[in-house]
């Protein structure tokens, strides 16, 4: 068996996750993530608005998003487990976290397509904002979002994230230039949108 493949998961790794939603769960990524992973980045209808996806996904390129995603304490990575399928439906995390700025940079995929456009990607931002501002005391959660996905936008906004500015011409994907939206929440934001809480 490669490292990559690791074992098969049972139906009870989202009973055994680290935060919780209505319908999802999130728990640290796992080895056997990986052969999904390389499914939902060689899927050109997921990867559409992404830079990622221009070529097919190798074994050397999953070994590293697992290492970045458990080995180093500037990104902390999560797998989306369905909890009603108990199945792994994407990652999730906040990366290339600064612990001085309290900064982190929020990226997400949802990589298989009947769990896409069902209110999973809006769950998972608010439960994915909330655990950075109330359990790793961050200042401000930033993303990069391609300005025409305006399907993420939107989760996005769902989640408290606002529109800071755009960088032009930053993704070629489908034979054209796409410009990045830049977008983020502050803490006094989210304290504020959370009634009664202290900021
Ligand atoms: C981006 C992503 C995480 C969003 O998650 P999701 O579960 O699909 O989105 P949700 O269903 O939670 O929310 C989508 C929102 O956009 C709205 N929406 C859907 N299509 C839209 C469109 N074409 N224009 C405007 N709004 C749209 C929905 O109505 C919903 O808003 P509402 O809840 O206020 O009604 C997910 O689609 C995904 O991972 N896609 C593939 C990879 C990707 O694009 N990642 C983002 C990288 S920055």
């Amino acid at each position: 068996m490669s490292q990559i493949e690791g074992t098969q998961p049972g139906r009870s790794t989202s009973e055994r996750s680290f935060l919780f939603g209505e319908r999802v769960a999130l728990r640290g990524v796992l080895r056997m993530d990986m052969n999904l992973y390389r499914g939902w980045l060689d899927d050109s209808e997921i990867t559409h608005f992404l830079e990622m996806g221009f070529r097919p996904t190798s074994d050397h390129d999953l070994e590293t998003v697992f290492k970045l995603s458990t080995e180093t304490h500037e990104n902390i990575v999560f797998t989306i487990t369905d909890k009603q399928s108990g199945q792994a439906v994407g990652l999730v995390g906040l990366y290339a976290i600064n612990w001085v700025c309290r900064r982190g940079d929020y990226r997400i995929i949802i990589g298989e397509r009947e769990s896409l456009g069902r209110g999973l990607g809006t769950e998972v931002a608010k439960l994915v904002v909330a655990y950075g501002f109330e359990t790793l005391n961050l200042e401000v959660m930033t993303l990069g979002v391609n300005s025409e996905n305006h399907r993420a936008i939107q989760s996005y906004e769902n989640a408290g994230f606002v529109r800071e500015g755009v960088r032009r011409k930053m993704i070629y994907r489908n034979s054209r230039y796409y410009d990045i939206l830049q977008m983020s929440v502050l803490r006094d934001e989210y304290y504020a949108n959370k009634s009664g809480s202290p900021a």
